[in-house]
């Protein structure tokens, strides 16, 4: 991946845990990131400060921002991006057609098993996330995107209640 970024790019982190950002600064250690970067602590639902960058990552936590803020988060991306810039968004989703919803959760509950998690530990986490975790439709996330100021979106990724879409300015 290095070779294709070139040198003078920075990464900036950004969350509002602590505890998360010290667990990325470890695994970034322990991968032998050079680049330059910095971790902040921040609460997505107050905005961010976003300027002059060319990628805005936001993996699985869009969904966790309250629905009230995510237009607004995005409007701050869309207005921190260079031309051409692009925000990359993966996200939790619920299925356009209600009736797959109940199959995809299942799956998604299966392949946990398989990666050997317990009933338990499934139960648990999913009442963790009722009500903090909001899922909105791919195309729910596509209009938020549009509305944001993205004019071409994309999706690249979907498997079952998971997706990845691109936005581009
Ligand atoms: C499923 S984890 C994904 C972590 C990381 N982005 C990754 O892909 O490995 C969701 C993350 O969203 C963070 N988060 C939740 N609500 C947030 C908010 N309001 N502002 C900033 N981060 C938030 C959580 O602390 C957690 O680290």
């Amino acid at each position: 991946m290095n070779e294709t970024i070139p040198d003078h790019i920075r990464f900036i982190g950004v969350d509002d845990s602590a505890d998360m950002l010290d667990k990325c600064n470890a695994k970034l250690k322990d991968a032998g990131f050079k680049r330059p970067f910095s971790l902040k602590v921040a609460d997505l639902n107050k905005g961010v400060e976003v300027s002059n960058a060319s990628v805005v990552v936001l993996c699985l936590t869009l969904q966790f921002v309250r629905p009230i803020n995510r237009e607004r988060l995005l409007k701050n991306i869309f207005d921190g991006l260079l031309p051409d810039g692009v925000v990359i968004v993966v996200e939790k989703i619920l299925a356009e057609d209600s009736a797959f919803n109940r199959d995809f959760i299942k799956y998604y509950y299966d392949m946990k098993r398989r990666n050997h998690y317990s009933d338990m530990e499934i139960a648990q986490k999913r009442e963790a996330l009722e009500n903090v975790l909001i899922p909105y439709k791919l195309s729910e996330n596509i209009t938020l995107l549009r509305n944001a100021g993205f004019s071409h979106c994309e999706v690249f990724f979907k498997w079952y209640n998971f997706t990845g879409f691109i936005g581009k300015k």
